[in-house]
């Protein structure tokens, strides 16, 4: 194991110790794992191209070391719990050493149909333990997974599968999901349809078990896949940089890039932030209610805690099916002890009222958690004093798909709290302010952009097929700094509040949105001649969606056009990308050079009209006022 840092003056030490040797830090943390072949290096690294490699020259298997080692020691324990949509179907406990035998017995399948080390398999599935078995199963056999959350369109999946060049697909027959019922294997033939020629197979998870056509020689049912196959099989040993998987995510241009993560070093990162963070004690029962096609899931819904031998339990439901108290129902039934969602679920759940969580008793809850977005103060003291009852302290966990795992957060029960804010860098972590032309800002009760500049051990590699783009969106900003995106301020003790997102990705319900790729959607609607999209305050999501949309000619029923607009990015993106508001206008605020000139459209989104700004040098200053009006400001 590594480290669990006890009290904040270990937290102080260990962080200077992890600063001033990290190479020692982390060869010490990474030590507790099964290498098959032990590292000739620690770390080669420049940030300039960039190339980074942990634990150089080491070999291993990550199933080995979330499944393999914990047989002998917690072969009967329960690794996961699942928790159905339904909750009067019942929730399924699955052992360390049943995984074991699901994940080698489907990795053996996956074998049988062809998938080799290196091959991209894509993962499509909505919550069920399958999704948990079928990507342990790739790592098994040093295949590269790519989930992609089950919400997305078939137009978005079909890009992605695209992208990677995926052989295979393995998904669901449906997804229940509250009352809905989504056909999620039908989105997959969808997205087929769009030319994925690398496609060969798809693999079919039954879960509802509602009628279905399966296409001949390409389709097959999971249950006929694995039978026959044995419950175990050889762990495919890879390198420590060999990649583990993709997953997509937005920026502020194009289409979403393919994060990359490798083997080692996100192995040793996601165990050490699990067990630290959360100060995970063995026997408790902890739950994330993320999905698992998200960065959250995969780090803290099946690698960290598996790894560190814990029971993680998976929900395949809404937060708000049967009603408002799902949440709390199950905690008090499966005696959860460490809780970890995002703000916007607790936004949700209070304006649902209190009547839901007053009655519940959760004595088991020790630790409480939030991740995705920033936190806004009501919600906080809410989550505070009625879920956790004030007895449970919070982790406020800033991180990114790109940085694997948790970066800035307090350690539970060690650091202490302020409302709102991530508080202090891991140990291992160096983070810093830059203004910007660059300069990084000293000292304390400051602001500017959030980068570090160090290399950690589950740091992204690169953009899958496009390194390039890797470069140019972390790395070129700022000389010899990995570059968030977010900007943060530093308070008078050295405490982090991240205030968000600098560049032109919206954070909608923990979701990071481009407003590119939201703009390229509604620009395919008939009709639509050019748009632009801002993020506007929102009481639930944190941010919503705002779109100004240029149309050809007079539109005779409005609210149709707009309707169709929602059903072209539903179409191309998914619900999630949805706008909130649509406002049809005359023409977009210009510079002279053609740039649109957004932070006036922000400003109008968020109803201030007070300061726009020096608007004279706009190429059709006239345009604002219309805006303006429409907006009925
Ligand atoms: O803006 C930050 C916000 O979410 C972004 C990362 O999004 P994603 O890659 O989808 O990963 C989300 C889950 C790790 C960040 O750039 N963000 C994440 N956590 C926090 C946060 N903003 C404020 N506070 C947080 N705790």
């Amino acid at each position: 194991m590594s480290i669990q840092i006890q009290s904040l003056e270990q937290y102080r030490e260990v962080y200077q110790k992890s600063v001033a040797d990290p190479e020692g830090f982390w060869a010490e943390q990474a030590s507790s794992f099964q290498w098959r072949k032990p590292w000739r290096q620690v770390l080669k690294w420049n940030f300039r191209e960039p190339n980074v490699k942990w634990f150089v020259g080491g070999r291993l298997n990550i199933t080995e070391n979330c499944l393999d080692r914990h047989l002998e020691t917690r072969g009967k324990q329960t690794a996961l719990i699942w928790e159905p949509n339904d909750p009067k179907q019942k929730a399924r406990k699955i052992t360390y050493k049943q995984l074991y035998g699901q994940v080698c017995q489907f990795a053996n399948a996956l074998k049988a149909e062809g998938v080799k080390k290196g091959d991209r398999v894509c993962i499509y599935m909505p919550m069920v333990p399958e999704l948990t078995v079928a990507v342990l199963a790739c790592a098994r056999i040093g295949a590269i997974h790519s989930v992609v959350f089950a919400g997305f369109s078939a137009v978005s999946l079909s890009d992605r599968i695209k992208d990677a060049e995926c052989t295979v697909v393995l998904t669901s027959d449906f997804n229940a999901r509250g009352v809905k019922n989504i056909p999620v294997k039908q989105v997959v033939d969808e997205a087929l349809a769009m030319g994925c020629e690398s496609v060969t197979k798809v693999i079919v998870q039954k879960n509802t078990g509602d009628p279905l056509k399966m296409v001949e020689g390409r389709d097959i049912w999971w249950h006929d896949v694995i039978k026959g196959k044995r419950k175990t099989c050889k762990a495919t040993i890879v390198d420590s940089e060999d990649p583990l998987f993709i997953l997509y995510t937005s920026g502020s241009t194009g289409k979403p890039k393919g994060v990359v993560h490798t083997q080692g070093g996100y192995m040793v990162y996601t165990e050490y932030t699990f067990r630290n963070v959360f100060q995970y004690q063995d026997g408790d029962i902890y739950w994330c209610t993320a999905d698992v096609g998200w960065i959250t899931g995969h780090s803290y819904i099946i690698y960290g805690p598996l790894l560190a031998g814990a029971t993680t339990m998976m929900f395949e439901g809404v937060p708000t099916f049967p009603d408002p108290g799902r949440f709390w129902d199950v905690i008090q039934r499966h005696k959860v002890n460490i809780f970890y969602t995002a703000p916007t679920a607790i936004r949700a759940l209070m304006a649902a009222g209190d009547q839901w969580v007053k009655g519940r008793r959760m004595p088991s809850l020790r630790v409480l958690g939030t991740v995705g977005e920033p936190i806004n103060e009501e919600a906080w003291h809410w989550y505070n004093e009625r879920v956790g009852k004030k007895r449970c302290p919070i982790v406020d966990t800033w991180w990114q798909t790109e940085t694997g795992g948790i970066m800035i957060s307090p350690l539970a029960g060690i650091t202490p709290l302020k409302p709102c804010l991530a508080t202090l860098p891991l140990p291992g972590i160096q983070p810093c302010l830059v203004d910007a032309a660059g300069n990084e800002i000293e000292g304390n009760d400051v602001e500017g952009m959030l980068c570090i500049k160090y290399p950690w051990p589950s740091i992204i590699r690169t953009t899958y097929g496009d390194h390039e783009r890797c470069r140019t969106n972390y790395f070129a900003a700022f000389k010899d700094k990995y570059f968030t995106g977010d900007g943060a301020r530093r308070d008078a003790d050295g405490y982090y509040r991240i205030i968000g997102r600098v560049d032109d990705v919206i954070n909608v319900s923990g979701h990071r949105i481009g407003t590119a790729e939201v703009e390229d959607a509604i620009n395919k609607t008939p009709g639509v001649v050019e748009s632009a999209v801002v993020g506007y305050p929102h009481d639930i999501k944190g941010q919503g969606i705002y779109a100004y949309v240029i149309t050809g000619d007079a539109i005779s029923d409005p609210d149709a056009f707009k309707k169709q607009i929602l059903d072209v990015v539903t179409k191309e993106i998914g619900p999630i990308a949805k706008p909130d508001k649509i406002q049809l206008v005359p023409g977009l605020p210009k510079t002279r050079s053609g740039k649109i000139m957004r932070r006036i459209l922000r400003k109008i989104a968020e109803g201030d009209v007070s300061n726009l700004g020096d608007i004279s040098t706009l190429l059709n200053p006239e345009v604002v006022e219309d805006i303006k009006e429409g907006a009925g400001l």
